[in-house]
């Protein structure tokens, strides 16, 4: 389970990898789940909100909380106990809904993400770049490999930093060039990554080795936060009715801190 040492990682690197979040029973219908979502989407039966490489190969597949999907494995996962006591130990007792997606190999070609942040400008100048590096983090976000995963590579440490003069170049010219202290975050099937967005990361990954990896989040909830003033495009599938009628009664209060904070 998670330890201090783990926390001090998170803190110092900007990650950190635990073997034991998910109990095997959940690991095998989650991954079930994210195989039987994955054949749905190339063949083209369901598509909720899809990030597609080609025509009919997705690398990122969303709505996988949706009833078009069928799966509600995947609510009961986001509720795993020991998920939600750590997010809770991280980002305060009040939550609401982030969100989840399954990170997938496209078939057809290789596919190397670029280097970048999570942060909104892509080349923002030193000073707004530690403005956003320092305000308080206000989600957490997990991989979860439901098959051995190395595709994410983070640079450790570059979340409490300004970027190289190296690094800059590299983001905005030449995203897929290698950089000097790049880490795979190499991931056993049902090991959980936790880390941190703002660290200067890429995702790498290849046709021919299978990726299905969970991606989620927790967010923070704050009783004085403004509405969002437009939805964001890809949780909008998320204002349908049926949503949260197929969601357990025990995701309600956080699917609702969401829905509340949309102008629709
Ligand atoms: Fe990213």
């Amino acid at each position: 389970m998670i330890t201090e040492e783990h926390k001090k990682q998170y803190q110092v690197e900007g990650y950190f990898v635990v073997d034991d979040m998910v109990p095997v029973a959940m690991l095998e219908e989650l991954r079930a789940a994210c195989w039987r979502v994955k054949k749905k989407v190339r063949e083209g039966t369901v598509d909720v909100y899809t990030h597609w490489a080609s025509t009919s190969e997705p690398w990122c597949i969303r709505g996988l909380i949706a009833p078009e999907f069928d799966e509600p494995i995947f609510a009961e996962y986001m509720l795993h106990q020991p998920l939600m006591d750590y997010t809770r130990s991280f980002l305060g007792d009040e939550l609401r809904l982030g969100w989840i997606d399954l990170r997938t190999n496209p078939h057809h070609q290789d596919f190397p993400g670029g280097w970048h942040r999570d942060i909104g400008n892509r080349d923002p100048k030193l000073e707004e770049e530690m403005e956003e590096l320092r305000r308080p983090i206000n989600n957490l976000r997990w991989y979860l490999a439901l098959v051995d995963d190395d595709c994410l590579q983070i640079i450790p440490g570059s979340q409490l930093r300004n970027r190289t003069e190296r690094e800059r170049e590299c983001m905005v010219n030449s995203p897929h060039d290698d950089l000097p202290e790049q880490k795979v975050i190499a991931l056993k099937a049902g090991q959980v990554a936790f880390w941190c967005g703002k660290t200067i990361h890429r995702g790498k990954m290849r046709m021919d080795i299978e990726r299905l990896t969970l991606a989620a989040s927790w967010r923070k909830w704050e009783k004085d936060e403004a509405l969002e003033e437009k939805v964001d495009s890809r949780f909008e599938w998320r204002l349908d009715e049926s949503i949260r009628d197929f969601l357990p009664p025990a995701m309600h209060v956080y699917y609702d801190r969401w829905r509340t904070l949309q102008k629709n």
